[in-house]
């Protein structure tokens, strides 16, 4: 028996939300936000749950349906991941935005710190690398520390046409050929949609292992599809109990009354906080091993809210701009902001109760007592003290923040984390009525981007391009 099919386990790692401090109770009237003004809502966050729930009835949100609906392709991806370990020292993704962030995510939080550097018995499968830009240094910074002929390259692109990817695919591809020969399509596993794009159709001509992301699973929202199960799996994470972790989130997140779901609460609390002019989100993690949960959120919440127009068709503008923060480390560089500067935020800090190691503070220097107060505690002790004395100062200077509270960080909590956090973001779209799920505003970029790169049928891009405006000298100091 799995551990998260007993159900006191699973009790036990339930993550908790703790919104006290965005509450006008805790901040006062003029600063926080009242019970009132949230059932004040109840006919939009009614409606709002109708539109999400019809959604996902007739299946535009297969997201939320991913820990249910993937028996048979996580026993593929087991049995594939299996074989990576034994034959491969290097896992390497290629990918950028939604087809990476989160694998890369899931493996800081889950994977030990050092992952790469440990020896290999001690890890779960062989190195991983992501390579998420087109940095020609960072692009041979790895070809530098990697054996090709050991190094098995996952390419990931939903749509299967994106420029970056493609031009890594076409470097390595290049590189396989030319070391390995014919072999080389054993070395390349393809991860991307069944039908649409470039790479389902090299992948099937070439002969790649592939795996599909299903209809109706957008980038940002695909760590749960083969995007992350497969790199989480050659690792050496249980993919299991992360989707089990996502599961049980969207068993808590099934409830209307949104004083008992913890998605839509903090769904509704940001569109208020948003609509008193709490234009920006920071995310706040007290642990390295949740670090790269912020980067991950930064692009669901920044590319899913923020838009021009709703769904009517009006200029709306809206979005909060998403900040990734590490406690305690940006205590010492953005916490004067948060306390002193504009009342323009929600802080959301990210709590552990149980870090996986505790680590002691000797006693030493029983006359300076500066320096000897810290002896005979722990460093979990000192990490957990801080993020409480952080989050007083914030509630005392009545800055808006709340706590996402894992008991431990392990696949079942990370798998409700992700989870609760896709289903805030979509219920947020709804509220305002905008689409979660399109990004067109990063279309003129990758359009004109074409054109620069002489790319067949943009050359209208390219002479209107060519003749923007000059850039002054002047200007250029
Ligand atoms: O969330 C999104 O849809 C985007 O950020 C994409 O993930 C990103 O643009 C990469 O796209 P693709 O997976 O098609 O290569």
């Amino acid at each position: 028996m799995k551990r998260f099919e007993d159900n006191n386990w699973k009790e036990s790692m339930r993550i908790r939300f703790d919104f006290n401090n965005m509450m006008s109770d805790m901040l006062g009237e003029e600063w926080g936000i009242s019970k009132a003004q949230i059932t004040a809502l109840e006919q939009q966050i009614k409606a709002a749950n109708e539109k999400l729930n019809h959604k996902r009835k007739i299946g535009k949100t297969q997201w939320r349906e991913l820990p249910y609906t993937q028996e048979e392709v996580v026993k593929d991806i087991l049995a594939t991941a299996d074989g990576v370990r034994q034959k491969f020292e290097c896992f390497v993704l290629l990918g950028i935005g939604g087809s990476a962030l989160g694998p890369i995510a899931v493996h800081q939080a889950l994977n030990h710190l050092h992952y790469n550097e440990i020896p290999r018995e001690k890890r779960g499968g062989p190195r991983f690398y992501v390579v998420d830009n087109v940095d020609p240094e960072r692009m041979q910074a790895l070809f530098d520390i990697i054996d090709v002929k050991s190094t098995v390259f996952n390419v990931v692109t939903k749509s299967g046409n994106t420029s970056e990817t493609m031009a890594q695919f076409l470097i390595v591809r290049d590189m396989l050929k030319e070391v390995i020969g014919d072999n080389y399509r054993d070395h390349i596993i393809a991860t991307t949609d069944m039908e649409k794009g470039n790479l389902i159709q090299i992948a099937r001509e070439e002969g790649f292992k592939t795996f599909y992301i299903p209809a109706g699973v957008g980038g940002r929202f695909s760590e749960l599809s083969p995007v992350g199960l497969l790199p989480a799996a050659v690792c050496g994470i249980d993919i299991e109990e992360l989707l089990a972790g996502a599961a049980y989130m969207d068993e808590l997140c099934s409830q209307e009354d949104v004083f008992k779901n913890p998605a839509y609460m903090a769904a509704v609390l940001q569109y208020i906080a948003m609509e008193q002019g709490k234009n920006i989100s920071v995310m706040m993690p007290y642990a390295d091993s949740l670090k790269y949960m912020a980067d991950w959120y930064a692009q669901l919440w920044a590319e899913s809210l923020g838009k021009k127009v709703d769904l009517d068709g009006n200029e709306v503008y809206v979005g909060q701009t998403p900040v990734k923060a590490l406690g305690v480390t940006d205590q010492h560089s953005q916490i004067q902001l948060y306390t002193e500067g504009p009342f323009d935020k929600v802080i959301t800090f990210l709590t552990v109760g149980k870090y996986r190691n505790e680590v002691h503070i000797p006693k030493a220097y029983e006359k300076m007592s500066g320096v000897s107060f810290l002896g005979g505690h722990t460093m979990n002790q000192l990490i957990q003290a801080e993020q409480m004395a952080t989050e007083y100062a914030l509630y005392k200077a009545k800055r808006m923040n709340r706590t996402i509270m894992l008991p431990e960080v392990n696949a079942f909590t990370i798998g409700q984390l992700l989870y609760m956090l896709e289903v805030e973001t979509a219920f947020v779209a709804e509220l305002l009525n905008i689409n979660a799920f399109d990004q067109p505003g990063v279309e003129e970029g990758k359009i004109a981007t074409y054109a620069l790169m002489g790319r067949p049928g943009y050359e209208r891009k390219k002479a209107e391009l060519d003749s923007r405006p000059e850039k002054k000298a002047e200007y250029i100091i």
